[in-house]
């Protein structure tokens, strides 16, 4: 394991029952203000995509806006905000997911993706992966290649990685 990920890890807060009981909250605002864990982990997601014909790096409001724009300014990719319903001014195509309680939706431009696109998906964590499916469905629908989906953090006990459908994800934490 690359030494870089010790330090990630011990930069991102854990915090007991947030956003209620019985959740661990996995918060990256601490990461963040570790200037040299927040380089490594844009540094360590740039070296894996670096000459990989990426030509789009999509990212999920809203921590996955945090870490994308980063990661597509250093590989010369195109960077797409995957938006919560409403937000985009633009004719949009849509992708509801379900969370625990109800349903939510991520919705994206018409034309931002073309056909033959190679997309990286971004996002700080995968739960239960729900979020990152339909991003996936968004992108493809739109005729984009999905090469690859990175997290910062997966929560592996969910088993979220099951619901990609075979696409490969790449982490650089594991939280139990
Ligand atoms: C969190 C997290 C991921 C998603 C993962 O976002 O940032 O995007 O949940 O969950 P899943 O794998 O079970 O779908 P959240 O929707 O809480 O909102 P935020 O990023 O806007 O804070
Ligand atoms: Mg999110």
């Amino acid at each position: 394991q690359d030494p870089r990920i010790e330090g990630i890890a011990s930069s991102i807060r854990v915090v007991p029952n947030f956003p209620k009981p019985g959740i661990m909250f996995q918060d990256i605002t601490t990461l963040l203000l570790d200037p040299k864990a927040f380089k490594n982990t844009v540094d360590l997601f740039v070296e894996r995509y670096t000459g990989k014909d990426i030509t789009v790096v999509a990212g999920i409001e809203a921590r996955g806006f945090i870490f994308g724009p980063p990661i597509a300014l250093a590989i010369g990719a195109k960077f797409i905000p995957l938006r919560k319903p409403r937000k985009l001014p633009g004719e949009v195509i849509s992708e509801e997911y379900v969370l625990e309680y109800g349903t939510d939706c991520l919705q994206m431009h018409i034309g931002a993706v073309q056909p033959g696109d190679r997309a990286l998906i971004v996002d700080d964590l995968i739960a239960t992966g729900g979020t990152l499916c339909a991003a996936i469905k968004l992108l493809e629908r739109a005729g984009a290649e999905v090469v690859e989906c990175a997290c910062v953090i997966e929560l592996p006990e969910l088993k979220g990685r099951e619901r990609l459908n075979g696409k490969p994800l790449y982490v650089l934490v594991e939280s139990w």
